[in-house]
Order: structure tokens, then C-alpha cells, then sequence
């Protein structure tokens, strides 16, 4: 239900040189939770992945293995890129591909615009080039190589050596826009968050931008730049206007004004094309800048980030065999602040599922169903007179809530869901103080047993809703063995900002069997 509050959230589109590892599935998790989150609130919501298919590293990773760029992507998105989707239980609202017509015929139509307008010209380059990147790399990522690449210029990034290129290219005016990109830093300060990443944005455009070459024309993959077909448009340039193509820019006005302007997730590493040339191109064409730019911090590996072509990636696969998607998600999202470089170690993986998912909030669910089934058949009891401790519950579940909002507003994932978990840990202290079983020996108690399980069984039911985001499957079956389904509707039609309200779920519902939400798990025989 569209409250017409749009709100829309991309990821970055992923390059297809390679299968994706835990680093991507972090990223889209991230963006995921919180367009779940936003679209169980009732806002317009829309969310947007897909994958950067064009320019030199994807030519050069088909050719090396023997095939053409058009054929290597179309494996890697159908073997690699979407079953990821499914792997780590994403539900994105459309995922783009740079090499759609709907794609390609924008960007020339936004090209042709910028030209006319007299924000492009053709001029000598050479620089140093990055094919990991992809970019002509500043000078402050240029580092002499070691060992093999000793004597070498390499990329700080991905310290393989940089590659002098000289060619003829279009240039965008990009030093235009210097001032008028500090003065958004300035007035609009959450425009780039975290403050690490916004403050590294403005120290690069006070130094003074530099025009940006937006053409190459040694090879042909890529979209046809619309006045000169020798040359082909800059894969950034072409990969950055995914976020209006994709939405109907230059073809469907109406969907492309409902959703503009989107908060864009992306990694720390490419938080610049996005702080930086995004919005300056944004502005040369006359259209609104981004709504946000967040820039997340890297899953790291022996303090380095993680990356298939370091040797270093772990395929999301390898945990959500494991563990489910639902513990992949959490994982991640909590043990890592968000905006902050994180260290993914088994052993902490392991530990917060024992301790936070199943001992936590799994069997705070399968003790209160089965006390519900054992001493009340299964229906849950009417409250009777609230005592301090039940209000001091209620109160709990209201700030979670309340809290919670506000972190998600604030891309503040991990706060978030440190609020949510306040609800399980006093919850779990409650049933620990009420000794419901106790209550039980004695028919004189039951009113008051009644109270306290009323209060646990709804407790639950704010958990659920606020847990759907991260926890989808779980919170579903939990959902459904409290027989609120029925009472109350689906799960994910529950308005996500009301869920503190307390005493929602109707007494005289059916609570059904659950089973473990988080099954032991055994480890691995060696
Ligand atoms: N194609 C460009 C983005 C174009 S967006 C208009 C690109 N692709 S990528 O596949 O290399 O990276 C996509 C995202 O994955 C980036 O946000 C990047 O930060 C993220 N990650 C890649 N490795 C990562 C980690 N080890 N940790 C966290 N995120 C990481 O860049």
C-alpha cells in the first residue's frame, strides 16, 4: 500500500568480470532490508540492482576466456549475478543491465543533451588508467608497485600496474560544477554520509575538480557515443545513468518524476563517482541531485578488502548452505556498523547465531508458543490487570520501535537492529522474573499467567513485524504459529512504524507448533 511518500534505493550495478562474493552480498542486503523496511511502512517504495556490462575489463575478461562481451555477461548475470538474488533472499523491484536498449537509447539521449548544451568538447589526453577501477586515476592512488610490479606505477585499490593511455576523447566540463558541488556539501550536510565519507568528499573538491574524459576509442564495448560512433561512452558515465534510465528517464516522464531522486548505497571505493561526477552531471543536464549517497565500509580479509581477483572472496553460498539467508543477513548488518570496514571471521558467525538468533530470539519464540499451547491449549490468554513490569515491557517495545525508525532513517542499520534485540533481551528477562511455569502449579495465578503470556505473545508480534526486514523467513513462520495471519493479516502488510503499539494481537488466537527458527547446527565432519 503506496502512501505516495516515494522513497527509492539503488545498489551499484555490479561488473560482471566475475561471480559475485560476500563483499556484493553485503552490499545488497544493506539496500534490501532497508527498501523492506520502507515499503512495510507504507512509502512508495522502489528498489533498483542490476549489473555494469560495458568497457575494458569486461572486453578483456571475455576475450581471455574466449568469447565475446555480449555472451559473457548474458552467462554471469543468468549463472551468477541473479541467482545471488535468490541466494540471500533479495526482492528488488527491477534490475537493470547496461546493456538493455531501454538502457543504451537513455544514455545517448543524455549525452546528445550535455552536448548541445555545450558541457562537452574534444581534447588529447594521457593519464595512467586502472582497468580495475576503470578510471584515470588522481594522484593520490598512485603508489610505486613491490614485488613483481617493482619499479612499477600500480592502483592503491588493486595494486596491479597502472596503464599510460593517450587517445583523443570527449571531455565533461566537470570543473564547472566545483563550487556549486561544494555549496550542496555545505547545505545539504546528509547529502554524502557517513561524516568520515563526507568529509573526504569535500577535501577532494576543494583541491579543484578537473574536466573528465567521457569517451574511449581503442575498443567498442560500449554505448555508441550518439555524434561520433568511433567513440564509445566511458563505462562510469554510461554506469552512473542506470539510476535515472532505469526509471523511466527520457522515455516514461511520469515514473521517472514519481521516483526521482533515489539514496544510493554504495561501497567506500566508489563513493566519489557517486558524491562527485553523479551529481555534477546531474546538474548539467538541469536535473535534481541525488536524495543521499551512503557510503558503506569493506568486509575485509586479513585487513584487506575482499576480492575474487586478491584470491580472497568467499562465495555467499558458502554460508547460506550453512546458516540460511536469514542468518547471512542478519550477520552482517549487526556485527558490522554500518558505514565501517569489518572483519568476517567463522567464529563470530557462528557465535552470534548460537547466542543472538537461536538461543535469543529463537527460542524466546518456541518457549512462549509452546507455553501458550501447553497452558492455555493454545489460545492466547486475555490480559488481565498490567502490573509495572508488563508496562515497563510495553515500554520497551515502544521505544525499539520508535528507535529503531529513526536509526533506519538514519542508515544506521546496526542501531537499528540493536534497538530490535533490546525487545528479545527483555523479553527473555521477563519470562526469566515471571516464572510463568511456577504461575501454572497454581489455578489462583491464572489470570496473572494470562497477563504474562498475553504480554510475551504480543512482544513477539512486535518482533516479527519489526524483524521482517532482515529476518523474512523467519519472522514468517513465527508469524504464522502465532496465528496472527489470521488475526491480523500478512506479515508484510503490517505498518512497520506502528509496530510498538502495543496489544495489537487479538486475544483468543490460535498459536500453532513452530519449529526451531534457527536449527543447531552440526558441525561439519571433518
Ligand atoms: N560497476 C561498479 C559500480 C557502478 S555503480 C554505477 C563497481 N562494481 S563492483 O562489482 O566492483 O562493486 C560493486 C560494489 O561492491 C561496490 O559498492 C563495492 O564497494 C562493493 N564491494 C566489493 N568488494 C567489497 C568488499 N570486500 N566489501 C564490501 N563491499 C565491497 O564498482
Amino acid at each position: 500500500m503506496a502512501s505516495g511518500n516515494s522513497f527509492y534505493i539503488t545498489t551499484p550495478i555490479f561488473y560482471v568480470n566475475d561471480a559475485p562474493h560476500i563483499g556484493h552480498a553485503y552490499t545488497e542486503v544493506a539496500a534490501d532490508v532497508v527498501a523492506r523496511w520502507h515499503r512495510q511502512a507504507g512509502d512508495d517504495t522502489w528498489s533498483l540492482t542490476g549489473t555494469d556490462e560495458h568497457g575494458e575489463k569486461i572486453l578483456r575478461t571475455a576475450t581471455a576466456n574466449g568469447t565475446t562481451p555480449q555472451k559473457w555477461a548474458d552467462k554471469l548475470v543468468t549463472e551468477a549475478w541473479k541467482p545471488l538474488l535468490e541466494t540471500i533472499d533479495i526482492q528488488n523491484d527491477d534490475f537493470i543491465r547496461t546493456t538493455e536498449e531501454r538502457h543504451e537509447s537513455s544514455v545517448q539521449l543524455f549525452l546528445q543533451r550535455l552536448y548541445d548544451d555545450g558541457y562537452i568538447y574534444s581534447g588529447e589526453y594521457e593519464a595512467l588508467y586502472c582497468v580495475g577501477c576503470e578510471e584515470f586515476k588522481p594522484q593520490s592512488e598512485i603508489v610505486n608497485g613491490t614485488g613483481p610490479f617493482e619499479g612499477q606505477k600500480v592502483c592503491a585499490i588493486h595494486s596491479k600496474p597502472l596503464e599510460l593511455l593517450k587517445e583523443k576523447n570527449y571531455f565533461f566540463r566537470m570543473s564547472d560544477f566545483t563550487e556549486r558541488l561544494l555549496a550542496l556539501y555545505e547545505e545539504r550536510p546528509d547529502f554524502v554520509q557517513p561524516e568520515s565519507a563526507r568529509n573526504e568528499v569535500i577535501q577532494f573538491v576543494r583541491q579543484g575538480l578537473s574536466d573528465l574524459s567521457i569517451s574511449r576509442s581503442s575498443f567498442d564495448w560500449g554505448v555508441k557515443v550518439p555524434w561520433d560512433d568511433s567513440h564509445v561512452v566511458y563505462v562510469w558515465f554510461d554506469a552512473l545513468l542506470n539510476y535515472i534510465t532505469a526509471v523511466g528517464y527520457g522515455q516514461d516522464e511520469a515514473n521517472f518524476d514519481r521516483r526521482w531522486p533515489a539514496t544510493h548505497i554504495v561501497g567506500k571505493d566508489i563513493l566519489r563517482f557517486h558524491a562527485v561526477i553523479w551529481p555534477a552531471m546531474l546538474m548539467a543536464a538541469g536535473l535534481e541531485v541525488p536524495k543521499q549517497i551512503f557510503g558503506h565500509g569493506w568486509l575485509l580479509v586479513g585487513g584487506e578488502k575482499m576480492s575474487k581477483s586478491k584470491l580472497t572472496g568467499i562465495a555467499p553460498t558458502e554460508i547460506t548452505d550453512t546458516f540460511g539467508s536469514d542468518a547471512f543477513r542478519y550477520y552482517f548488518l549487526r556485527a558490522i556498523a554500518f558505514g565501517q570496514d569489518g572483519s568476517f571471521s567463522w567464529e563470530d558467525l557462528s557465535a552470534r547465531y548460537q547466542a543472538e538468533l537461536a538461543n535469543g530470539f529463537g527460542n524466546l519464540a518456541s518457549r512462549v508458543v509452546a507455553m501458550v499451547t501447553k497452558y492455555f491449549d493454545g489460545v492466547v490468554p486475555a490480559p488481565a490487570e498490567y502490573t509495572d513490569v508488563d508496562l515497563a515491557i510495553q515500554e520497551v517495545v515502544k521505544k525499539a520501535a520508535d528507535d529503531a525508525d529513526s536509526s533506519i532513517d538514519a542508515l544506521a542499520i546496526h542501531d537499528a537492529l540493536a534497538s530490535i534485540w533490546t525487545i528479545v533481551d527483555e523479553l527473555n528477562g521477563y519470562i526469566t522474573d515471571s516464572e510463568p511455569w511456577a504461575l501454572a502449579k497454581d489455578p489462583a495465578n491464572a489470570a496473572r499467567l494470562g497477563t504474562v503470556l498475553y504480554t510475551a505473545v504480543d512482544g513477539l508480534r512486535a518482533l516479527a513485524v519489526l524483524l521482517s526486514p532482515v529476518l523474512p523467513q523467519a519472522t514468517h513462520k513465527l508469524w504464522d504459529a502465532l496465528g496472527a495471519a489470521e488475526a491480523l493479516g500478512a506479515l508484510v502488510d503490517q505498518p512497520i512504524r506502528d509496530a510498538g503499539r502495543f496489544g495489537q494481537l487479538p486475544a483468543g488466537s490460535t498459536v500453532s507448533a513452530l519449529q526451531a527458527l534457527f536449527p543447531r547446527i552440526e558441525p561439519a565432519v571433518a
